[in-house]
């Protein structure tokens, strides 16, 4: 039995799509666990890029079960444009499952996503605006449309009367124009006609596979950090992108897990507001973001750059049980003279090594640094961590000592090819 988490460990973007496509090889069983098309997924095969959003990672390979958990945000409207994207550039032999436990993003909350946060002005989240907070908020309401809702026309019918009675209310409130049922109604129990196929109890699904033997692959979106329990509140999103909460968003059993591999960046990027204690500006971060390709997949807006932080690492490490890194674009800082790497915080000339809750205090967080020496060797076709460079084995060392987490994987470019396995896992 095998299964492995694949987990954001930073404030996303770490490159867990291509981390789940490198394993995909081995899977039978690829399942994205959250969050909806707030993520962008990429992936780089023999030299053609593809952006996913809500598919998982496996899609390309026509033997592996792709399943989009439970505990996702369906928009079927985007889900069937990705699709037929997909199917346009010769995807077309895929297996795709989808919970009938997920719930469905409407436009209406894609239209409370903008409202909410132009009316937070300066204090606003800065959210992909998909609707994926206003739609996880429904769930919790208790007012959401599930995809076993959505596929019965009928059903559908009768759970957006009832959603629309409060959500209308809520767009009057906000000054936006209300919505009729049978607008909506219309035009998406066509995408339900089309979705329906797909759809079943995917975690009875995970479980016969599990039973058989097959290698499941859980492929998390976002980062720790964004996590509405554990990362920095409010600015995080709606869903729980950890380890340790795939069993509530995926319907197994957390004893069905074998591993969880946390994701991260050689260096820190978040996009949308909220606190970040290493970032950098200037020189140094263009040069990183020009070497990153550091622009959003979703929103296309350029990311926050910031050294490493192995402190909300080694938080996120605790809060989510990551037993392996993978670190990941460490190509990305060749050519720098020195890497700081941050080991602790500091805050009122106090010396903390722990993550504070309150963004007053993590507003007043000044990163306490180690510093490295840098590599100028090319380092994009090593194939094994004795070939890198004294200087980057340094760095990659003092990472699994500040975090306490063992390095299984390097990626040092964007290719599949491009990754070294320092430890099989899978
Ligand atoms: P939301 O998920 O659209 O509600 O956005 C909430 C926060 O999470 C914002 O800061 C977004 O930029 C961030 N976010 C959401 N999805 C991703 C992702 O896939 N990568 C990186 N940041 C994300
Ligand atoms: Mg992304």
């Amino acid at each position: 039995m095998s299964a492995l988490v694949i987990e954001g460990s930073q404030w996303g973007d770490e490159g867990k799509g291509k981390i789940t496509d490198y394993f995909s090889q081995e899977a039978d069983v690829v399942v994205r666990s959250q969050g909806g098309n707030n993520a962008g997924h990429t992936i780089t095969i023999n030299n053609e890029k593809f952006a996913l959003r809500s598919i998982p990672s496996g899609i390309f390979n026509p033997k592996i079960k792709n399943i989009l958990a439970n505990g996702m945000v369906i928009n079927p409207k985007q889900l069937l444009e990705e699709l037929h994207g997909l199917e346009a550039r010769g995807i077309k032999d895929y297996k795709l499952y989808i919970s009938n436990r997920a719930h469905i993003v409407l436009p209406y909350h894609e239209m409370l996503d903008s409202a909410y946060e132009a009316y937070k002005g300066s204090h606003k989240i800065g959210t992909t605006k998909r609707g994926v907070g206003p739609c996880y908020s429904d769930k919790i309401n208790r007012i959401g449309i599930r995809v076993g809702n959505f596929i019965d026309e009928d059903d559908f019918r009768k759970c957006l009367v009832e959603a629309l009675k409060i959500k209308n209310e809520e767009l009057k409130m906000l000054g936006l124009e209300q919505m009729n049922v049978d607008d909506i109604f219309n035009e998406y129990k066509e995408y339900a006609k089309e979705i329906k196929k797909y759809v079943c109890d995917t975690s009875l699904l995970i479980e016969e596979e599990l039973e058989k033997g097959s290698k499941v692959l859980f492929e998390g979106a976002q980062g720790a950090m964004l996590c509405l329990d554990h990362g920095t509140y409010p600015y995080v999103t709606s869903s729980s992108p950890t380890g340790s909460a795939v069993p509530i968003n995926c319907g197994v059993s957390p004893k069905s897990i074998n591993s969880i591999l946390g994701i991260c960046k050689a260096y820190t990027t978040r996009v949308g507001e909220g606190p970040f204690p290493t970032e950098i500006e200037g020189d140094l971060a263009h040069y990183i973001r020009e070497r990153g390709h550091e622009y959003g997949t979703v929103t296309k807006r350029p990311r926050r750059i910031g050294w490493l932080d192995c402190v909300a690492l080694n938080y996120a490490r605790r809060v989510s049980g990551i037993d392996y890194l993978a670190i990941t674009l460490l190509d990305v800082l060749t050519g720098l003279d020195e890497i700081n790497i941050c080991y602790a915080y500091k805050v009122d000339g106090k010396i903390i090594n722990y993550m504070p809750a309150t963004l007053k205090e993590l507003k007043k967080v000044k990163p306490v640094y180690m510093k490295l020496a840098g590599w100028s060797d090319d380092i994009s076709n090593a194939k094994s961590f004795e070939e890198l460079p004294s200087n980057t084995k340094t760095y990659i060392k003092a990472i699994e000592e500040l975090t306490k987490a063992k390095v299984a994987i390097i990626s040092v470019g964007a290719d599949r090819c491009q990754t070294i396995k320092v430890k099989e896992i899978f």
